[in-house]
């Protein structure tokens, strides 16, 4: 992988972010800040740390004008606390107003990971959809579809299956080469399959002309900027009106083994999953939260703990406390050594067990509401 790449089919972790923003050409989401109202508790922290175009979205949302939210969803196993990031994101949105497009890129999967369409169906549904569900989705303006199967409405459904069969004419096979490295069919026709994705929904068949954001993980900025080319190019040949469209990313929360490493589907002692029973949850704080605390007693009273490497604290940070001041004092009190190992992860304990439980009832009535959402 060349330095200056990001690779949306790898699992590297993303070391620097302040880089990304340099070379990508990314915008620094703190500048938008004073323009946005009611910040999410991840925009407020700089964990939502980039954007391309969101100060558009920052518009419509003030002037109540219409405007679509799309992002996609590789169902692979257990849904699981960095998936919530993105489903939190979602359901602001939903709540700003926005048209919701939710898509499960169940091709995409099929070509690069060899899965099957009727598991992938499964999954996306029994896990993903039901906890978005239960984290607080609704139908309302909600468009929930798969990339094998886009409506039952014979007209939006030949518009996008279209939109996928023409999008290829404004890149070149250089062009995708300097952007993926090297390329596979699976790869193009999952970029193609994106790029439709992500216009369609400016399409007249859908809402028509409209801003769009992305939000996704800073993997995919690669599929963002190509689809943004693609849109001008197809505007200047009078192909198409579409306003290029937007994205914002996040860092990823780190898995349980330490501040460089994802929260993974396929590591369960990497992930907190939204199914997992509070005391499973508990066990997996306890034993495998990478701690920052000292050695020994001592040496943490001593010297104190890093926050900084803390998984415990990081969660806390993440998602957990919302509330600075208590972060603030937490941050202190471990930093100093009068707060243990034991004491923080009890914390978060604490405060993941009352999510687990009550998200868990949740689930259960969401799995009642799963048909509102199908086709
Ligand atoms: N490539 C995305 C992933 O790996 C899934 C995806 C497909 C997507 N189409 C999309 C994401 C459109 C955002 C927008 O997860």
């Amino acid at each position: 992988m060349k330095e200056n790449q990001i690779n949306p089919w790898g699992s590297e972790s993303v070391k620097d972010y302040d880089k990304l923003l340099k070379q990508f050409g990314i915008e620094d989401f703190k500048q938008l800040m004073p323009k946005i109202k009611d910040p999410m508790l991840t925009m407020k922290r700089g964990i939502i740390f980039g954007h391309r175009d969101f100060g558009r979205i920052v518009d419509a949302i003030q002037k109540r004008r219409k405007f679509v939210m799309l992002t996609g969803l590789m169902p692979s196993g257990k849904f699981h606390l960095g998936h919530k990031m993105v489903a939190d994101e979602i359901i602001y949105l939903q709540q700003k107003g926005a048209r919701t497009y939710l898509l499960v890129a169940d091709i995409e999967a099929y070509n690069m990971r060899g899965q099957k369409l009727e598991e992938l169906r499964k999954t996306a549904i029994e896990e993903y959809l039901v906890n978005y569900i239960a984290l607080g989705l609704k139908p309302k303006k909600t468009d929930f579809y798969f990339q094998s199967q886009r409506s039952s409405d014979a007209e939006k459904s030949n518009a996008y299956y279209r939109l996928i069969g023409m999008v290829s004419k404004r890149t070149t096979f250089n062009e995708m080469r300097a952007i993926y490295g090297e390329l596979t069919p699976g790869k193009i026709m999952s970029v193609f399959t994106q790029v439709a994705d992500i216009l369609h929904p400016q399409l007249p068949e859908f809402e028509g002309k409209c801003p769009v954001v992305v939000p996704v993980g800073v993997d995919q900025d690669p599929h963002i900027k190509l689809t943004r080319d693609i849109a001008a190019r197809m505007n200047g040949n009078k192909e198409a009106d579409f306003i290029p469209p937007g994205s914002f990313y996040h860092e990823f929360m780190p898995g349980l083994k330490g501040v460089d490493t994802k929260m993974s589907s396929s590591d369960p002692l990497s992930y907190i999953a939204l199914t997992d029973s509070p005391k499973v949850a508990k066990e997996k704080i306890m034993k495998y939260a990478f701690s920052g605390g000292g050695n020994s007693l001592e040496e943490h009273r001593k010297y104190g703990g890093r926050t900084k490497v803390d998984i415990a604290y990081h969660m806390l940070y993440y998602m957990f406390e919302p509330d600075d001041k208590k972060l603030a004092k937490i941050k202190q009190d471990y930093g100093s050594g009068r707060l243990l190992t034991g004491e923080l992860k009890q914390i978060l304990v604490d405060k993941l067990t009352s999510f687990l439980e009550k998200h868990q009832d949740a689930r259960e009535k969401a799995k009642k509401k799963v048909n509102d959402f199908l086709d």
